[in-house]
């Protein structure tokens, strides 16, 4: 039997090959792909595991797959022996006699590489507390269509360093560009990622002074406060400086665009004025989780 093709973090693929899932999603998106070959899924099943609640990523996945012609099956904590101790390893095993490949989004890191290891079936990454993939990917896409390649690039992000920094981290050693991450000292990404990609050359620049490092950058990107594996925390004094409003997109590029995952926190995070201004491009953002993540499927289905 061959190893399933597993999407688990962007650091475990080269760049042609992300690039080759992003340019499959896009051929969908764009009905650029034959008529036989729309529906590459027909007759097969992901399975959802949400440990944490989700709107885009719930309804991307599912909707995805329906239109490459397969099905979801969805499980949540509540809903399935999971949440009654039943092991990751096990379910893993179970699940990979019913379907053709798992979604989870979950706490720990070390869930999705267990679930992968004993999966026969490709597993991928829907969010953890460490990282959140397919939205990066969504993220270079949506770059792209508007402003063409993100190669040689800058993007700054201002706000907490967490599991979607990661990701834009990684896609920057991959995808060439340089990123930059306004944050506080005790809020900084995981250094092992960011020593990753400096490693592979990429230009990752760590600091304290949004408007200082916003100067003249290509795209602006922030996210909540306050991820949901932190729920109650509060660190809105500590990041209120790194908000991302009227003055900091001023800072970067005239052209600059603005992005956030989503859900956001309007005048927390980001003013009104920014995400609802003509900088913005969250709705793109968040419609191309489908197309991209619709290249991710193909791309892992039809390998394994
Ligand atoms: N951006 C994102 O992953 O959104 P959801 O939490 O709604 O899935
Ligand atoms: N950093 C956020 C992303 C939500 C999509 C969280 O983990 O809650």
């Amino acid at each position: 039997m061959t190893a399933p093709t597993h999407f688990l973090d962007l650091d475990q693929f080269d760049a042609d090959t992300l690039r080759a899932m992003l340019k499959l999603g896009s051929d969908f998106k764009r009905g650029a792909v034959a008529e036989d070959q729309r529906r590459p899924l027909a007759g097969k099943t992901l399975a959802m595991i949400f440990e944490k609640p989700s709107t885009r990523t719930r309804v991307s996945f599912e909707v995805g797959m329906r239109q490459l012609g397969g099905d979801v099956v969805n499980l949540s904590n509540g809903a399935s022996q999971l949440g009654r101790g039943e092991t990751i390893a096990d379910t893993a095993r179970v699940l990979s006699r019913y379907c053709d490949a798992i979604m989870i989004r979950t706490d720990d890191p070390a869930k999705l590489h267990e679930l992968a290891l004993h999966a026969s079936i490709p597993v991928i990454n829907g969010l953890t507390d460490e990282t959140h993939p397919c939205q990066v990917m969504a993220d270079v896409m949506t770059f792209e269509e508007h402003r063409g390649s993100i190669a040689g690039k800058v993007v700054c992000w201002s706000g907490d360093g967490n599991n979607v920094a990661a990701s834009w981290i990684q896609a920057a050693a991959h995808f060439g560009f340089e990123m930059r991450v306004a944050c506080p000292e005790n809020r900084e990404p995981d250094a092992s990622v960011v020593q990753w990609a400096r490693d592979r050359g990429a230009s990752i620049v760590i600091g304290r002074d949004p408007q200082a490092l916003a100067q003249g950058a290509d795209c602006v990107v922030t996210d909540t406060w306050v991820s949901m594996h932190e729920e109650g925390a509060n660190l809105h004094n500590l990041l209120r400086p790194y908000q991302v409003n009227g003055a900091l997109m001023r800072a970067a590029a005239p052209d600059a665009l603005f992005m956030h995952c989503l859900p956001c926190h309007r005048e927390e995070e980001v003013t009104s004025e920014v995400i609802d201004g003509p900088q913005s491009v969250v709705w793109d953002e968040a419609e191309n989780r489908l197309h991209a993540q619709k290249g991710i499927l193909a791309w892992c289905l039809t390998r394994s």
